[in-house]
């Protein structure tokens, strides 16, 4: 079998914004407590977060945070998490049926953020609370001082206003499980009035419409049109929210989810643009996919947790081969629509649902899950322009999709550094033969090239074994105009080339 990926100066997708790279620490199961902090750790720093952790984040090369959560965010009081930690409230969690200690809120998330390079996109409740406590929390981080907020603020340590700019309207306001769950009249009033508020405090953030918790739902489509009714003209971004899973075991269809989310995408955007010509106005929504992953593996474990514990080890999934070929796909399918897809937060980054995952004790080293690399790759070379590709590729049937092709791809070019960097994924269990034709790009050299491949699709990691990993690709020649391989059966592929343009 063979396929192609035509790609040129001439067409391209769009700048990626970097905020597409983004990820999500929500305070639930031992994302924070038991990932990121540990004071007992052997590699705790003396604000008690894991260095072993920060090493691993930084190698992801992410640009933004989504924090507090999630479901949580929808009963949390920002007020718990500041001051004196001491005289911080323990709380039930009502989301995650667990108990939050608030041993780190605000100042120490933030600290964290910055030294592991993140901004922080910030959810306000929604759920239980509104317009009163969203403009409390955005005067309090964004304010420079002079106001009850401000001067709390700095009271508590931090002078200079964190300054945090991408800001999430709630959370899943459409789902029935959230705390303070809304109608979709209900949640687009509140959205707007919030917004319109929060944009007098501080103009220059940018705010996310919640859209629904996932294009399954019974009010999908309604929702998004009705909320966006409301708010648009006070809102920078619509939200979706998509998690997938092999449920069936049918690995073919399991790979065509991508598909799936190509849809959804296309969809929203449809709605967006739908309500801008309705309302007769200038303005672009874009989307921001701030939750998107694999999460299914621990869905039976997690029927078995006791409630009311801190932070018990929920939504740990355990990520195998085949999980990493769909984040290779569905990452693909993010930077096909970067021209809207602005932000997309991979969720989450640590033990839940997560690429890191770290044990249940003070001395062994956090670890890598096998959908870290994809991403690693991704966030670190797919940065700069997005070129629209042009696939020719043999295809498959699911029950889906009629034309499921075996080959998914994209190529960036990144200015500064004149790289085009391939990204690959061949959904066959046959290899095949794959020419990339450049048309205004001569090929240099073929600077590095990377593949996983080769490994049984339910291998997986663990702390002591780092099974699935990447390594060298072989069998990458090239000419000026032309990129000739093999994609190994099943397998995620990286080719970075040296261009003149
Ligand atoms: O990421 C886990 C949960 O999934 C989030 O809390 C919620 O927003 C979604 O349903």
């Amino acid at each position: 079998m063979k396929a192609k990926l035509k790609i040129s100066n001439k067409r391209v997708v769009s700048k990626i914004d970097e905020r597409i790279y983004g990820s999500f620490i929500e305070h639930m199961g031992r994302a924070v407590y038991g990932g990121i902090y540990q004071p007992s750790h052997k590699t705790a720093d003396d604000k008690g977060f894991r260095n072993d952790v920060k090493d691993l984040v930084k190698e992801l090369n992410i640009p933004l945070v989504r924090y507090p959560g999630g479901n949580f965010v929808s009963g949390y009081k920002w007020e718990d998490g500041i001051g004196p930690v001491s005289q911080r409230p323990k709380r039930l969690d009502q989301a995650w049926k667990s108990v939050e200690t608030n041993e780190v809120g605000l100042h120490e998330f933030y600290e964290w953020s910055k030294e592991v390079g993140m901004e922080i996109n910030m959810a306000v409740n929604l759920g239980t609370r509104g317009i009163e406590e969203a403009r409390n929390l955005l005067e309090y981080c964004n304010h420079p001082s002079g106001t009850y907020w401000s001067n709390l603020r700095i009271e508590n340590g931090q002078q200079k206003p964190f300054n945090i700019k991408t800001w999430c309207l709630g959370n899943e306001m459409d789902g029935p499980w959230q705390i303070g769950h809304k109608t979709a009249d209900e949640y687009g009033r509140l959205a707007e009035e919030t917004a319109k508020v929060m944009k007098l405090v501080d103009d220059s953030i940018e705010l996310v419409l919640c859209g629904s918790s996932s294009d399954q739902m019974p009010t999908f489509g309604e929702w998004e049109l009705t909320v966006l009714d409301h708010a648009y003209e006070h809102v920078d971004y619509l939200s979706l929210h998509q998690y997938y899973g092999n449920h069936e075991n049918d690995l073919e269809h399991y790979l065509a989810r991508s598909l799936a989310m190509d849809e959804f995408i296309k969809g929203v955007i449809a709605m967006c643009d739908a309500i801008k010509a309705k309302k007769r106005s200038k303005k672009v929504i874009n989307l921001s996919f701030d939750e998107w992953n694999v999460w299914y593996h621990s869905n039976e474990q997690d029927k078995n947790v006791e409630p009311w514990q801190i932070a018990p080890p929920i939504l740990e999934d355990h990520y195998n081969f085949e999980d990493a070929l769909l984040i290779g796909c569905l990452m693909i399918t993010l930077l096909k629509h970067s021209d809207r897809v602005k932000i997309a937060c991979l969720a989450q980054l640590v033990n839940v649902i997560a690429p890191i995952s770290t044990e249940q004790d003070d001395e062994s080293l956090a670890w890598k899950q096998t959908i870290f690399y994809p991403f690693m790759h991704m966030s670190n070379y797919g940065r700069g322009i997005a070129l629209d590709p042009e696939v020719e590729s043999p295809t498959y049937a699911t029950k889906d999709f009629n034309e499921v092709p075996f080959v998914e791809s994209i190529a960036v070019y990144n200015e500064e550094e004149s790289i085009v960097t391939i990204f690959a994924v061949n959904r066959s269990k046959e290899s095949l033969d794959f020419k990339v034709e450049l048309s205004g790009y001569e090929v240099m050299e073929i600077r590095e090239t990377i593949e996983m491949a080769g490994y049984d699709i339910k291998a997986d990691n663990d702390v002591n074994n780092q099974v699935v990993k990447p390594s060298v690709k072989e069998n990458v020649s090239f000419n000026s105009s032309d990129v000739l391989t093999s994609l190994s059966g099943l397998s995620w592929n990286v080719i970075r080339c040296l261009v003149k343009e």
